[in-house]
């Protein structure tokens, strides 16, 4: 995806993968830096370690509370440029700046891929951990009106409630499956990429039928368990894809400082998961 991206804006640059353990993410990111690398994606399990390890925060980062995008800057003058604009030869402080683009990429994939108005929506979201936090919390601040949270430890559920009653007091929020019918049903468990896992979601409890849409973040299987389900009854659905498209995209951008060629990126990306 980012390198059929990097293609067509015609930039000189590869994108790698590199198995980093969390103790070296320190020496990662420092190497990296020392190698004036444009910059960095960093997935599970960096993304809440490397708030403390990159050298300015951007207000997506610190708001969300963890970096999945790090761009290197050098020092010009009373400035900082991001390598991309500087010959790979110059001299002088380069800094790591962290930002956050998988908030962000939520909200877009529930725009684009489903339709979906989050204005005054009613959401049951399925999972309390990192990625199920992050969407609640992204959810909240984008103005939805009633918040459903449910996740297997409960504990959990409770704790990112009151978190979200703190920071958005205007919106609704509950532990627990709703007594009405929604507009979303939001997977953000691990449930779904196994064929054997459990559904993310008792059904007896509150049946798919009674949500307009259904968004799995998981996106393969392209088809989850909980997606055809959802389908079945009648719901408007998409998978993950979207998301890992969009904080894709979004990267490329505060890297290259350009729009993201993102049909393109879309092509290389459902090639990638699905073949041809
Ligand atoms: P991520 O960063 O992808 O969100 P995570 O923080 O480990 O990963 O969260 C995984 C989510 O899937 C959690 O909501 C987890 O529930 P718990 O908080 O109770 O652990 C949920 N999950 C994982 N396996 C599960 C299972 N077998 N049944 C129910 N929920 C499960």
């Amino acid at each position: 995806m980012q390198n059929a991206g990097i293609e067509q804006l015609k930039l000189n640059w590869r994108y790698l993968a590199f198995d980093v353990v969390p103790e070296d993410l320190r020496n990662a990111i420092s190497g990296a830096k020392a190698m004036k690398f444009i910059g960095l994606n960093l997935t599970v399990p960096h993304k809440l370690l490397a708030v403390s390890l990159v050298d300015i925060l951007d207000e997506s980062a610190a708001t969300w509370g963890a970096v999945n995008t790090i761009r290197f800057e050098a020092r010009v003058g009373s400035e900082w440029i991001p390598l991309a604009n500087l010959e790979p030869d110059c001299e002088g402080a380069i800094r790591a700046h962290g930002f956050n683009t998988d908030a962000a990429a939520i909200i877009r994939a529930l725009r684009e891929d489903l339709g979906l108005s989050l204005e005054g929506a009613c959401v049951l979201v399925l999972g309390a951990g990192g990625a199920g936090r992050v969407a609640s919390l992204k959810l909240a601040d984008s103005g939805v009106r009633t918040l459903w949270l449910v996740n297997r430890t409960q504990d959990k559920s409770e704790t990112l409630a009151a978190e979200i009653r703190q920071r958005y007091p205007n919106v609704n929020v509950s532990v627990g499956y709703p007594s009405v019918t929604v507009d979303l049903i939001l997977n953000a468990t691990s449930l779904g990429l196994h064929e054997q896992d459990a559904s993310p979601i008792d059904e007896i409890a509150y049946p798919l039928a009674r949500s307009k849409c259904v968004y799995d973040m998981i996106y393969r299987p392209a088809m989850t368990p909980l997606l055809k389900r959802a389908h079945s009854a009648g719901c408007r659905t998409a998978n993950g894809m979207g998301m890992l498209l969009y904080q894709g995209a979004k990267a490329l951008e505060i890297w290259s400082g350009q729009i993201a060629p993102v049909a393109a990126m879309k092509e290389a990306l459902r090639k990638n998961l699905y073949g041809a």
